[in-house]
């Protein structure tokens, strides 16, 4: 893992030591590091949303591939799954966004974390696009439930995409520095 160190070294070298160090000393990154209970409420908040995120994804691509959910329509999965899903990645970025500031060094001189942040760029481009796709295949989707399979395999990439976006979270406090 020595290009993850190689990667560490080459952040220290750009503005972001000094972004990070700037954002210390704002007030609300003092409060966060002086209050005990800010940063593990935070954590918690942002775990919970992951599981919001992580079962409404899974179930979803599970109708998708036919595991689950099958007495509904592929319909009414898209419906009930999708606001579950956005509303909970809008809360892992504002708590993310916090967890950032309560520790900005340690985690933005961090090679892990633009890895995780590069990671979920892709996972949530790409679940838009296939829920796009899906969306326009929605009629047709139990009429013929053996095509598809462009979004089958996106269902299955999508779902590993998430695990690495989640790994990727967990990893940032093991990063090689
Ligand atoms: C812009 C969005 C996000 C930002 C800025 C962000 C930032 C962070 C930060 C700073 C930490 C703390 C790391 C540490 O101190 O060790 C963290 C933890 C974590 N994040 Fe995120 N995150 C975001 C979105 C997500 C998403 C979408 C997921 C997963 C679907 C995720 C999964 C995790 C996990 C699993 C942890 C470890 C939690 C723990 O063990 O306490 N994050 N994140």
């Amino acid at each position: 893992m020595d290009w993850l160190f190689h990667m560490t070294e080459l952040l220290r070298t750009t503005h972001l030591v000094e972004f990070s160090l700037w954002v210390s000393d704002w007030p609300f990154a003092l409060w966060l590091q002086s209050h005990f209970y800010a940063i593990p409420a935070f954590q918690t908040i942002h775990i919970l949303s992951i599981a919001v995120l992580f079962g409404s994804t899974l179930l979803l691509n599970f109708r998708v591939l036919g595991i689950n959910g099958t007495d509904q329509n592929l319909e009414a999965a898209y419906r009930r799954y999708r606001p579950w899903m956005w509303s909970a990645l809008l809360v892992l970025v504002a708590s993310g966004v916090i967890l950032l500031i309560s520790e900005p060094v340690r985690n933005m001189v961090n090679s892990v974390f633009w890895i995780k942040m590069t990671l979920l760029l892709i996972a949530v481009v790409g679940s838009l696009w296939f829920q796009r796709s899906l969306r326009g295949r929605l009629d047709t989707w139990d009429v013929s439930p053996s095509g598809h399979a462009s979004l089958r395999t996106g269902a299955i990439f999508l779902t590993i995409l998430w695990c690495l976006v989640i790994a990727g979270g967990r990893w940032i406090a093991y990063a090689p520095n």
